[in-house]
């Protein structure tokens, strides 16, 4: 009985274990989003505001207004901004940063 004890002791440690990586890989993938929002995009939207064109926030509510509802079209955007923005290539942002990045507004900014 006690070495059945034992296996089950082990086994819950492992799995948790295990559980802990995935969610620690998963919040670091977040980060990398956070970061380089932060690097590209806060000083214009701190906080998932707008400080050139108020009315147009990150919030979810403002963007459908704009027609901006999925990551793609926050993608778009990025490539092909409106006045006031700086426009984001290839170059400077790749197509998986990006993703990264509308991940992170959709996922932040309620
Ligand atoms: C130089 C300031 C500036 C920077 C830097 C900037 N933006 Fe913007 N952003 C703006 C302005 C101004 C608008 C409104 C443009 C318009 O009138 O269409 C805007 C609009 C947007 C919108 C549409 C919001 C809406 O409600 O219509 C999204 C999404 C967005 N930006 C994402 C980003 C992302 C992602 C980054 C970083 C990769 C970024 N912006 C960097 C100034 C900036």
């Amino acid at each position: 009985m006690k070495r059945i004890a034992f296996m089950f002791f082990v086994c819950t440690v492992a799995c948790s274990l295990a559980v802990g990586g995935v969610s620690a890989k998963e919040a670091s993938k977040e980060s990398h989003g956070e970061k380089l929002f932060m690097k590209h995009c806060s000083k214009c939207h701190p906080g998932g505001g707008n400080v050139v064109t108020v009315t147009k926030s990150l919030n979810p509510q403002d963007r459908a207004a704009n027609n901006i509802k999925t990551e793609d079209d926050i993608i778009r955007l990025m490539r092909n901004p409106g006045p006031g923005m700086v426009k984001f290539g290839k170059k400077t942002i790749s197509e998986k940063d990006a993703k990264a990045i509308a991940e992170y507004i959709t996922k932040t900014f309620k």
